[in-house]
């Protein structure tokens, strides 16, 4: 594993499981001081038991209080000096149409997915001109696309993608790159009741070229370049990390 993210400091959302953890122990393991940061403390703790060459610290922390955001953010900075990279990752899933998805629903599909990230992102900010640093949001395909039964999801995730836009064009002179991963089905919490449905299953697999869900570790390696200098003229991307899903053009097999 290489040394890219040695003296960085990171901090991520929803650190605690999936694609966050994933991350976390991927920027620790390149040598980062990384803040893994939920609402379950617990899950934050194993996540920090990881061994690597840099350290993974908890910190509770719910986005959609941006009173919290904006406290953690300031005692992180506090007390390791600096904030480098920031990885959007906090997010919850699919509620239905917008005839099943009640008010409460879709305000906390909001709160969390685009406005803790636009507050993250806000608060973050200021020190991020101070490292040159950057964030990854981690949206999604359905924030590419529509789908079927997800529309809060679909409007949250279409947000923060464009949302991630409109950050690297606005803060690309000050040093700041912004950029989001866009992943497909991948093998985490979040996913458990596809896992458990074989049907549903079977529907996800006939559209994935490689023919599985990715693992929460190949999200992680996107989210790792992207955050690191590698990536250092990449800006204002949304990488899909999706198999192929996104080189079909909707039509079903012919072949
Ligand atoms: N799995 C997929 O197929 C897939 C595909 C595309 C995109 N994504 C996106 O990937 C991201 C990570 O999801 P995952 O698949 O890794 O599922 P996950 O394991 O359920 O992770 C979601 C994380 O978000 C945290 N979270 C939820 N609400 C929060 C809040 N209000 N404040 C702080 N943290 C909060 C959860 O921790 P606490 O409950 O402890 O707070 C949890 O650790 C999400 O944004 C998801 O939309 C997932």
């Amino acid at each position: 594993m290489s040394d890219r993210f040695t003296n960085k400091i990171a901090m991520i959302t929803g650190g605690g499981t999936g694609i966050g953890a994933a991350t976390a122990r991927r920027l620790a393991d390149e040598g980062a001081t990384v803040v893994v940061t939920g609402r379950r403390l617990e899950k934050l703790h194993d996540v920090a038991r990881h061994q690597a060459k840099g350290t993974i610290a908890p910190r509770q922390l719910d986005v959609t209080d941006p009173a919290a955001v904006e406290t953690v953010i300031g005692e992180i900075v506090d007390e390791y000096g600096a904030l480098d990279v920031v990885v959007n990752n906090a997010g919850i899933g699919p509620a239905g149409t917008v005839e099943q998805t009640t008010d409460t629903a879709w305000a906390t599909m909001i709160a969390t997915v685009l406005s803790g990230a636009f507050y993250v992102s806000k608060f973050a900010l200021p020190h991020l001109k101070a490292t040159r640093g950057n964030i990854v949001n981690v949206s999604s395909v359905s924030g590419l696309g529509g789908d079927w039964g997800a529309a809060s999801y679909n409007a949250a995730k279409g947000g923060l993608t464009n949302l991630t836009r409109a950050l690297a064009l606005d803060h690309g002179a000050s040093g700041i790159r912004v950029n989001a991963v866009a992943p497909s089905l991948t093998q985490t919490d979040m996913t458990a009741k596809v896992d458990a449905d074989p049907e549903l299953r079977a529907k996800f697999m006939d559209r994935l070229p490689p023919g599985r869900a990715a693992k929460p570790e190949e999200v992680a390696a996107a989210i790792s370049f992207l955050a690191s200098d590698d990536a250092s003229f990449v800006n204002g991307v949304i990488l899909p990390v999706d198999g192929g899903l996104g080189a079909s053009n909707g039509q079903p097999r012919l072949g």
